[in-house]
């Protein structure tokens, strides 16, 4: 049988300054981009998000209402908001003149200045374009943004498979973040081959049965799920868990693992009792800041004794498995003697994400 080899991407395209620049335009700025859970923003706060360079605040109003727009004052261009903990008392004040914003960007107050000094109503902050699916609160940064639904179509077909799952009740139960000093392209082949599992996650291997044949998905199983040990419910240690099933759930989903990828920036993993969504935020050609955030049914989160534990324990430390070998991939990359190494017919995921990836920059080679 004729061997199924395919070039990985090359050492510029994981390390080069240009080629980040350009995946900032292209890709991270120019289309939508998964910034937050919706649940993890109060009425009348807002966060900062950084959209790979791009300070941005998320802020949701009074009425529930959410915006999204420049972090950047209007009037010296001071930055507004250096972090989440900064308070916001459902208002922005600018902390160099006290400039002050509504939380929908309108500027409210001029302090020392009248209305002959400041039109107002001309000074809202630079909205930036925000869209809710499912829960999940995505940006775009692009003058003219493609359609959210078409972005979707193209770029997110797993997690549109996802949707009876009823990902937009879920919340947010933990939050982990981890600074991982790797391309964030390294980060999402890692998640979609597993010729690594043997080697990597010897835990992960005792629970998911196939991944120990290399298979990051199960052959035998036309509809994508793959199997838990004992029929379990959880990534957890035991592949179960006393947690209730989420909401609405069949049997065969009850205790069938599904992950799916929202290029670019996020994935998000499915069991029987939780749904775990891992955001990346790169910060240059070799470093990407990952969240990683547990989401339960409000219902299980609200009952007396909720301990989610065994199931956050087990996924850091297969996602600190993962982080490990990308930063080694990271570093190995980086060496001038690095051309481009082989993927495989097991690789046949990182493939589709290589074309894909190329597709979207508008390169075909590297
Ligand atoms: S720069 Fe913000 S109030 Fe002056
Ligand atoms: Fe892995």
């Amino acid at each position: 049988m004729a061997s199924v080899q395919h070039p990985t991407l090359t050492s510029a395209e994981y390390c080069s300054p240009e080629v980040y620049e350009r995946e900032r335009r292209v890709i991270f700025h120019g289309g939508w981009f998964m910034a937050l859970r919706a649940d993890t923003l109060a009425k009348g706060n807002r966060r900062v998000i950084d959209v790979a360079g791009e300070s941005i605040l998320i802020a949701r109003d009074l009425d529930d209402r959410i915006h999204a727009y420049a972090n950047v004052c209007r009037h010296r261009g001071a930055r507004l908001c250096e972090s989440d903990s900064d308070s916001t008392q459902g208002s922005l004040m600018c902390p160099y003149h006290a400039w002050t914003y509504a939380l929908d960007g309108r500027l409210i107050a001029t302090p020392h200045l009248d209305a002959t000094d400041v039109d107002k109503d001309a000074m809202s902050l630079w909205s930036v374009a925000v869209h809710v699916w499912e829960g999940f609160v995505f940006v775009s940064l692009a003058k003219e943004p493609v359609l959210f639904a078409d972005w979707m179509e193209l770029h997110g077909q797993e997690l549109l498979a996802l949707e009876r799952y009823g990902l937009g009740g879920l919340q947010v139960a933990v939050t982990t973040r981890t600074e991982v000093r790797a391309n964030w392209k390294i980060i999402v082949e890692n998640y979609q081959e597993c010729l690594h599992c043997t080697r990597v996650h010897p835990e992960l291997v005792e629970i998911v049965p196939v991944y120990r044949t290399g298979w990051v998905y199960d052959p035998e199983r036309p509809d994508g799920g793959v199997t838990l040990k004992d029929h379990g419910n959880s990534f957890s240690i035991t592949g179960t868990s006393s947690l209730p099933v989420l909401p609405g759930l069949d049997d065969l989903d009850a205790t069938t693992y599904r992950g799916a990828t929202m290029f670019p920036n996020s994935f998000v993993d499915v069991t029987g009792t939780s749904a775990i969504v891992t955001t990346m935020y790169p910060q240059g050609p070799d470093h990407t800041t990952v969240v990683t955030e547990y989401m339960f049914a409000p219902s299980t989160i609200a009952a007396d004794g909720f301990d989610p534990s065994e199931i956050v324990d087990f996924s850091e430390l297969v996602a600190a498995q993962d982080f490990g070998v990308c930063e080694r991939v990271q570093r190995g990359v980086s060496s001038s003697l690095f051309t481009t190494g082989v993927l495989t017919a097991k690789d046949d995921l990182v493939i589709g994400f290589v074309e894909h990836y190329r597709r979207t920059m508008g390169t075909t080679e590297g």
